[in-house]
């Protein structure tokens, strides 16, 4: 199976997943990194990694459908199976959604339902939750809201600033998420309505 990440920053999630690909521990190919941002660290971190990369401008195109569209074109050419979003700052419309149905998958740095959005980690700090964590889950129509696949729960200890929390939750997410990706490539996962059954 070909997987595709979306990413628009950073990329220490594409970079656990690059390597877990290349350990043969997600046995798949990572075919295509799709970023939006020309400056993102990511980027480089693909190239050295020899990933190709379909960089894409969002402004360069009149609507956000179309955008989608020459997308999924790219997409649909290198046959991609699973869409791995790490950190992609855009919310996929529901076209984008229905083309890939149950094959896109995200990564969220809190314990969904809560703290959604783009601030998870720094927003469940600033609530004084004392447990928070890392969802992964299928991507539908709303954000940060299709079915979740698995959880893992970080404790906010007494002396953790956000700094540190970010720390934590970065080292759950660049094992929970390689692992979420394998079990989905071996077809392990079943959605049912809002569940997710991992089968042997
Ligand atoms: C991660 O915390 C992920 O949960 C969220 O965006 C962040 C991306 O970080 N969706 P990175 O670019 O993978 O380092």
């Amino acid at each position: 199976m070909n997987i595709a990440v979306f990413a628009s920053g950073t990329g220490s999630n594409f970079a656990a997943i690059a390597s877990a690909v290349r350990r043969k521990q997600i046995p798949a190919k990572l075919a295509l990194l799709v970023c939006d941002n020309p400056r993102a660290k990511v980027m480089s971190k693909a190239k050295r990694a020899g990933i190709e990369v379909f960089l894409i401008d969002r402004d360069s195109f009149k609507d956000k459908r179309s955008f989608e569209k020459a997308i999924i074109a790219r997409l649909k050419q290198a046959r991609i199976g699973c869409i791995a979003l790490a950190g992609f700052m855009r919310i996929l419309g529901p076209e984008f959604v229905r083309a890939f149905k149950n094959r896109i998958i995200n990564i969220h740095p809190a314990l969904l339902p809560a703290f959604k959005g783009g601030h998870g980690i720094a927003d469940a700090f600033a609530y004084g939750v004392k447990v928070t964590g890392v969802t992964v889950h299928f991507v539908d129509e709303h954000m940060d809201h299709g079915p979740i696949i698995m959880q893992e729960a970080v404790p906010v200890r007494e002396h953790d600033t956000l700094a540190s929390l970010e720390a934590a939750i970065h080292r759950v997410e660049h094992r929970l998420y390689p692992h979420a990706i394998r079990l989905f490539v071996q077809g392990r996962l079943k959605v049912r309505g809002r569940n997710v059954v991992i089968t042997k």
